[in-house]
C-alpha cells in the first residue's frame, strides 16, 4: 500500500477516481492535455521542499545548487524551443505571466487593448471581473461580424482612436491563425508595445504549425499545460531590453518562492517538445481538429468563422435551439468533456452561452487520428440532436467508453 492510501485514503480515492475519469472520457477541452509520466514524476519530486526566491546564481536562500540547475535547463530549453532573447520560467500560471508582463511595462490607469472575452479573448486581457480590467483602462477589439475572424484594419482603427500603451494579442477561443506581423504594424503605427499571449497555441508555434510571434512581439507569454503538454504553469519571453523589468515584476513584484518542482517538470516538458515526435504530434492536432470540424459541418453544424486552422473550433448551437450549457451538461453525461463557450455577438450570458468549444490536443495525445475524429463528431451530433433522450445518452456513453479503451491512458498508473 502506498503512503497516500495510509495517510489520506480520501484523497487517494479522489485521485484514483480522477485517473479513471480521464481514462474513460473523451477530453475535448481545448485547454487540457495529458502530460507524460516523466513530467508528473518531476512535478511530484523533492524540489517542492525548496525555497529559492531570486534567480539561478542570485538566490536569497542557500542550498540552491540543484534547483538552479533545473531552472537553467528549463530556461535554456525554452529558449531553444522559441528562439526568444530572454526567458522567465517562474510564473505560477498563465494569468500571473500576464500580470507580470503588465507590471513590467505599464502603470495602473494606462490603456490596454485586448481581444474581447466574448470573441475569444482571455479574462486576463482586460475583463472587468479580472485584475486586468480593474487596474487598467481597457479597450476591447473583436472579430469582424461577417467573417467572425480578426480584421486587422478594424483593429488599427480601434488602436488609433484610443492610443493604448500595450496591445495584447492571443486568445482562448479563436480558431484562426493570428497574424502577428499585422498586429506589430498596428502597434508600431500607434506607438504601443505588443504582447502576444500564446497560452493555447504554444505547442503549435514550437512545431511551426502556427506562425511564431517571437520575432514581432515585445513580450510573449504562455501557459505550459495546454498544447505544450507540460505541468500547469506560465512562462514569459521578451526582448533583452525588457529582461530586467520582467524578472523584477515576477519576483519580487508578484510572486515569492518559485515552484521549483514545477520548474523541473517544465524543463522535462521542454525537452520532450524539442523532439521530432512532438512536432509531428502538433501537426496531427491540427489535422484532427480540421477532420472533426469538417465532419461536424457535413452533419450541418455551423462553426464560428466556418472552420479551424488550429487545435480548436467553436460550434454555434443557435440553429439547434439549445444552449451551450445544456449541450456541455448532457455531453458530460455521455462521457464527452468539453465546455460551453460564448460565440461572437452571443445573445446569451457567459453562464449559458450559445456555443461549445471543442479541442483536439488531449485526444491526439491518446493516439487518436482523423478516423476517430469523425466518430467523435458523430457521437456529439447524436447527443445534441436527441438531447432529451436518456437512452441515446446511455448508448453514446457506452460507445465513448469503448473508444477510450482502444487508446489506453497511463497504463503505468495501474
Ligand atoms: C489565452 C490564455 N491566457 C492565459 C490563460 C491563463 O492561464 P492560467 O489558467 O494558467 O492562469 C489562459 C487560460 O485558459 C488562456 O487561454
Amino acid at each position: 500500500m502506498n503512503s497516500l492510501d495510509v495517510v489520506d485514503p480520501d484523497i487517494a480515492a479522489a485521485i484514483r477516481g480522477e485517473i479513471q475519469r480521464q481514462r474513460e472520457n473523451l477530453v475535448l477541452i481545448a485547454a487540457e492535455n495529458f502530460t507524460s509520466q516523466a513530467v508528473m514524476e518531476a512535478q511530484a519530486c523533492v524540489m517542492t521542499n525548496k525555497y529559492a526566491e531570486g534567480y539561478p546564481g542570485r538566490r536569497y536562500y542557500r542550498g540552491c545548487t540543484y534547483v538552479d540547475r533545473a531552472e537553467e535547463l528549463a530556461r535554456d530549453r525554452c529558449k531553444a524551443l522559441f528562439g526568444a532573447e530572454h526567458i522567465n520560467v517562474q510564473p505560477h500560471s498563465g494569468s500571473q505571466a500576464n500580470m507580470a508582463a503588465y507590471f513590467a511595462t505599464i502603470k495602473p490607469g494606462d490603456t490596454i487593448m485586448g481581444m474581447n472575452l466574448d470573441h475569444g479573448g482571455h479574462l486576463s486581457h482586460g475583463s472587468p471581473v479580472n485584475f486586468s480590467g480593474k487596474l487598467y483602462k481597457v479597450v476591447p477589439y473583436g472579430v469582424n461580424k461577417d467573417t467572425e475572424a480578426l480584421d486587422y484594419g478594424e483593429v488599427l482603427e480601434v488602436a488609433k482612436s484610443f492610443s493604448p500603451k500595450i496591445i495584447v494579442t492571443g486568445a482562448s477561443a479563436y480558431p484562426r491563425i493570428i497574424d502577428f506581423k499585422a498586429l506589430r504594424e498596428v502597434a508600431d503605427e500607434v506607438g504601443a508595445l505588443m504582447m502576444a499571449d500564446i497560452a493555447h497555441i504554444a505547442g503549435l508555434v514550437v512545431a511551426g504549425a502556427h506562425p511564431s510571434p517571437v520575432p514581432y512581439a515585445d513580450i510573449v507569454t504562455t501557459t505550459t499545460h495546454k498544447t505544450l503538454r507540460g505541468p500547469r504553469g506560465g512562462v514569459i519571453m521578451c526582448k533583452e531590453e525588457l529582461a530586467q523589468s520582467i524578472d523584477r515584476a515576477v519576483f519580487p513584484g508578484i510572486q515569492g518562492g518559485p515552484l521549483m518542482h514545477t520548474i523541473a517538470a517544465k524543463a522535462v516538458a521542454f525537452k520532450e517538445a524539442l523532439t521530432p515526435e512532438f512536432k509531428k504530434y502538433q501537426f496531427q492536432i491540427v489535422r484532427n481538429s480540421q477532420a472533426l470540424a469538417r465532419r461536424l459541418m457535413d452533419l450541418d453544424f455551423e462553426l464560428v468563422s466556418g472552420g479551424t486552422d488550429n487545435h480548436l473550433m467553436l460550434v454555434k448551437l443557435l440553429k439547434e435551439g439549445i444552449t451551450g450549457k445544456e449541450a456541455d451538461e448532457t455531453l458530460e453525461r455521455a462521457g464527452i468533456a468539453l465546455n460551453k463557450n460564448m460565440i461572437p455577438f452571443d445573445p446569451r450570458t457567459p453562464f449559458v452561452t450559445s456555443g461549445i468549444r471543442i479541442g483536439t490536443p488531449a485526444v491526439t495525445t491518446r493516439g487518436m487520428l482523423e478516423g476517430e475524429m469523425a466518430e467523435i463528431a458523430d457521437l456529439i451530433a447524436t447527443v445534441i440532436r436527441d438531447i432529451k433522450n436518456d437512452e441515446t445518452i446511455a448508448s453514446v456513453r457506452a460507445r465513448v467508453k469503448a473508444l477510450c479503451e482502444r487508446f489506453p491512458l497511463y497504463p503505468e498508473l495501474g
